[in-house]
C-alpha cells in the first residue's frame, strides 16, 4: 500500500485546476443505464471510485470508453446482467445507484447490500421504501436487494431524512415511471442538481431540483446526451483548508464558488482572504487560523464531507472551537490520528471540542476513510518535521493526484509505493 511522505512548513503558492465532482460523476455514470443511446460525459475525474463504477457497468455489458482528457462515453445498448455483485459493492457503496436505473429501464435488478463503512452504518432503507412506493416488488435475499417491477408508477415519496444518493436513486427511477412523482424532503446538493440537468438533456421532465420538492413527469424513454460534470466543491474546499493551515496564496481554477457558500464563509471566519470569480477562487492566509465553530448540515449547510478538513485547520487555531457532526454517527475517525500529530481534541458523542495548538509535530498516521485522509494531509503540511500518511488508497478514491497538485503549489510531499518501502 502506497504512503505519502510530507515535510511540513512550506507555504503554498501558485494555482491548480480542480477536477470534476466525484459525487456528481458517480450517479451521472449510472444514469447511462437509462437509455440505449450513448451518453457522453466530460470533466469526469480520474479516481478509483470512478474506475469501480465503470467496472461495475462494464460487467453488466455497458460499453464504457474513457478518453485521456477525462471524457467518458457510456452506451447501454447491450446490457446482459442486471446485477451489482458484492465484490464491487463492498468496495464502493455508491454502487447502489444502479438500482433505480436498472429497475426503471429493465424492470428488475439484483444489487448487493453495501454493508457498513468506517463513517457509519449507512443503511439504504429509504432507497428501498421509495422504490416500493413506485410499485417495485422488493425483497432482501442473501445480502442482495432483489427488485422487480412491470412498469414503475409515479407516487408522492417523502424520505424520513434527507438522503443524497436516495434522492438520486429515486429520481433516476421516476423519470421512466408512469405518471407524476413528487420527491418530498429531497436532497438539494449541487450533485443532485447536476444529475437532474443531465436527465433533462436526456429527455426527462423534472422541476424543482435544487429544492426539497422535486416533481417528475415520467416519460416512455430517454435518449443520449452530452454533459460536463460540475467542479468538485469538496476537493476545492480541501485545498482551501490546506492553504489555511500551511499559509500562502493560491488560486483554484475550474471551480464553482456559488456551490461553496457555507465553506467559503467558514474559511473567511477562520481568517482566509478569499476573492472569487465565476470559475476561480483566490485564497491567501498570512496569520494563524482563528477557531471556527460549525455543525454539519445538509446542503446548503456546511458539508459533512468538509468536517475533517476544517477540523485540521481548527487544530492550529488560536483558541477553542466546537464542532457538531449531525449527519453520520462515526465520522471522527481522523481525531485519533490528529492527536498523534499533537492536536488537542475531545469527543463527546456527536460533538468535538478542539483546543488549538501553536504547532503540530510530524508523525506516522493512518488514513481511515476518504475525508479523514485529506484531513491528515492538511495537518501534515503544517506540522513540524515529517508526516507519513499510510493507507492512502482511501485518498485515491476521491482526490485526483492530490500530491501532484500540492507539489504544484510548493508543498514538500511525495508518494512512495509500498514496494519501494520494503
Ligand atoms: C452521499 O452519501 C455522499 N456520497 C457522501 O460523500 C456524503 O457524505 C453524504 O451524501 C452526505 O452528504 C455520494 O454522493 C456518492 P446520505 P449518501 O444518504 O447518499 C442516513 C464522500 O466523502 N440514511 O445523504 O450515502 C445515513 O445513514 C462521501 O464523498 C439512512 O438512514 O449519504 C446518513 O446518516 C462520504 N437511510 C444520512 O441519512 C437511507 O436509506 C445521510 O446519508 C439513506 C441514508
Amino acid at each position: 500500500m502506497d504512503i505519502l511522505r510530507i515535510t511540513g512548513g512550506s507555504r503554498l503558492h501558485g494555482e491548480i485546476s480542480i477536477s470534476g465532482a466525484k459525487n456528481a460523476a458517480l450517479p451521472i455514470l449510472c444514469a447511462g443505464l437509462l437509455t440505449a443511446d450513448t451518453v457522453t460525459l466530460t470533466n469526469v475525474p480520474e479516481l478509483n471510485d470512478i474506475a469501480t463504477t465503470l467496472k461495475l457497468l462494464g460487467q453488466m455489458g455497458v460499453r464504457c470508453t474513457r478518453e485521456t482528457d477525462g471524457t467518458v462515453h457510456i452506451t447501454a445498448n447491450d446490457v446482459s446482467t442486471l446485477e451489482a455483485p458484492y465484490e464491487l459493492v463492498k468496495t464502493m457503496r455508491a454502487s447502489i445507484l444502479v438500482l433505480g436505473p436498472l429497475l426503471a429501464r429493465f424492470g428488475q435488478a439484483r444489487v448487493s447490500l453495501p454493508g457498513g463503512c468506517a463513517i457509519g452504518q449507512r443503511p439504504v432503507d429509504q432507497h428501498i421504501h421509495g422504490l416500493a412506493a413506485l410499485g417495485a416488488d422488493i425483497s432482501i435475499e442473501h445480502g442482495f436487494v432483489v427488485a422487480r417491477a412491470q412498469r414503475l408508477k409515479g407516487a408522492v415519496i417523502r424520505t424520513d431524512m434527507v438522503t443524497v444518493t436516495g434522492t438520486e436513486n429515486l429520481l433516476m427511477a421516476a423519470v421512466l415511471a408512469e405518471g407524476q412523482t413528487i420527491l418530498e424532503n429531497a436532497a438539494r446538493e449541487p450533485e443532485v442538481v447536476d444529475l437532474a440537468e443531465l436527465l433533462i438533456k436526456m429527455g426527462a421532465q423534472i422541476q424543482g431540483h435544487g429544492t426539497d420538492r422535486i416533481v417528475i413527469e415520467g416519460v416512455k424513454s430517454l435518449h443520449g446526451a452530452t454533459h460536463r460534470v460540475i467542479p468538485d466543491r469538496i476537493e476545492a474546499g480541501s485545498f482551501l483548508c490546506a492553504v489555511g493551515a500551511a499559509g500562502g496564496d493560491i488560486t483554484l481554477r475550474k471551480v464553482a464558488p456559488d456551490t461553496m457558500g457555507a465553506t467559503l464563509s467558514k474559511l473567511q471566519e477562520a481568517g482566509l482572504t478569499l476573492t472569487c470569480g465565476p470559475d476561480w477562487i483566490r485564497a491567501s492566509m498570512t496569520q494563524r487560523p482563528k477557531p471556527v465553530d460549525f455543525r454539519t448540515h445538509e446542503y446548503p449547510g456546511f458539508a459533512t464531507d468538509m468536517q475533517a478538513q476544517l477540523m485540521a485547520l481548527n487544530a492550529l487555531a488560536d483558541g477553542t472551537s466546537v464542532i457538531a457532526e449531525t449527519i453520520f454517527e462515526n465520522r471522527y475517525m481522523h481525531v485519533q490520528e490528529l492527536l498523534r500529530l499533537g492536536a488537542r481534541i475531545d469527543i463527546d458523542g456527536h460533538t468535538a471540542v478542539v483546543r488549538g495548538v501553536t504547532k503540530l509535530s510530524g508523525a506516522t498516521v493512518m488514513a481511515t476513510d476518504l475525508r479523514a485522509s485529506a484531513s491528515l494531509v492538511i495537518a501534515g503540511l503544517a506540522a513540524e518535521g515529517q508526516t507519513i500518511v499510510e493507507r492512502i488508497y482511501h485518498l485515491d478514491r476521491g482526490y485526483e493526484r492530490m500530491e501532484h497538485k500540492l507539489r504544484q503549489l510548493g508543498a514538500n510531499i511525495e508518494r512512495i509505493s509500498s514496494k519501494d518501502l520494503s
